[in-house]
């Protein structure tokens, strides 16, 4: 076993002995927690959404915009950029599990798309026209695109840090911190006892996006801790910069999706929120609490502790479980 970093295609292919137990268990986990969209009769928001304000359905449209065509980002992300350089059998076990929950997520979407009088086109657009948005997606896919390149080694120092960055992009950054950011906007009308079919939808794909977010952390870390020459002062500053430009690319987005308050919050309570759960991030990697504000979404908190939210599922996601057969032989 020569770590977690891939060496070809034609190793990697036995499951067992596990070497990452963390990536068997999140797999197990991430199967028991499947659903479908259509458990969910959004249709019987529509009441509410004849209630809302311009301000609110922008919101909802703007969120809906950005999210959509993330979803499918975020594959790219591991199909170009994870899933070819990973050697471990049980990681790609857990990707491909994620890849669909990727996929669900997107269909989730749709189905909101299809359920609210939204302009799809206009919709679409956005992610283009929209500069705030588009800064973001453009953020993302240098990272990714750079993992598909001939020159890219991932046995050099070099390739390796190409492929921490890749990472710290799509799980710390569009995973963790800026669909979190869209997440607490989401369930803030639930909050106002609005929109609450679309909440549970919310609900479904954050206990998702809690493992990815745990998935990725674990294989970051591990990564940095199987290769020494990563382990340098320089390359820590490097990503926690990534992460600090990720923040203010934040800001600027949540004030076109908030041009004034809804539902009791502003584009600085929301970014407020960001740098709140910027600093947990920096804390899950090892560093320390950059911007040291309070939550002010405090109601939010059963979501936005990776570890938390993983232990709080373990003990309340029994109504969901599909076939949760566990062979830890
Ligand atoms: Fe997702
Ligand atoms: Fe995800």
């Amino acid at each position: 076993m020569a770590g977690i970093l891939g060496t070809g295609i034609q190793d990697g292919l036995l499951l067992k002995p596990v070497h990452y137990q963390w990536a068997m268990d999140l797999y197990d986990q991430a199967v028991a927690n499947t659903w479908f969209p259509n458990e969910i009769q959004l249709g019987q928001d529509l009441a509410d959404w004849k209630k809302m304000t311009d301000e609110e359905r922008h919101a909802l449209e703007f969120l809906m915009s950005y999210f959509n065509p993330n979803e499918l980002l975020v594959n790219k992300a591991l199909a170009f950029g994870v899933y070819p350089y990973v050697n471990a059998a049980e990681c790609h076990l857990y990707l491909a599990k994620q890849m669909w929950e990727e996929a669900n997520h997107c269909m989730s979407f749709e189905y909101v798309l299809e359920t609210f009088p939204i302009d799809r086109d206009k919709a679409y657009a956005a992610h283009v026209e929209v500069p705030s948005m588009a800064a973001k997606e453009a953020f993302e896919t240098k990272y990714i695109k750079r993992m598909t390149e001939e020159t890219l080694d991932i046995t050099t120092t070099e390739g390796k840090k190409d492929f921490v960055k890749n990472l710290i992009a799509y799980n710390i950054i569009l995973e963790g911190i800026w669909f979190y950011s869209g997440f607490m906007v989401a369930l803030s009308f639930r909050q106002r006892n609005l929109l609450r079919n679309f909440g549970s939808l919310m609900d479904w794909i954050i206990r998702d996006e809690s493992l990815h977010l745990k998935f990725g952390i674990n294989l970051i870390l591990t990564t940095l801790e199987e290769n020494e020459d990563l382990q340098t002062p320089e390359f820590a500053e490097e990503i926690k910069q990534m992460i600090l430009d990720a923040v203010e690319m934040e800001e600027q987005y949540n004030r076109d999706l908030l041009p004034k308050g809804i539902l009791g919050l502003n584009a600085d309570y929301v970014n407020q929120y960001v740098r709140y759960l910027t600093d947990r991030r920096l804390e899950e990697l090892g560093f320390g609490a950059h911007y040291k504000v309070s939550n002010p979404a405090k109601w939010m908190a059963a979501a936005n502790d990776t570890l938390e939210l993983v232990n709080f599922f373990e003990s309340t996601n029994t109504s969901y479980e599909v076939n949760a057969t566990k062979d830890k032989k």
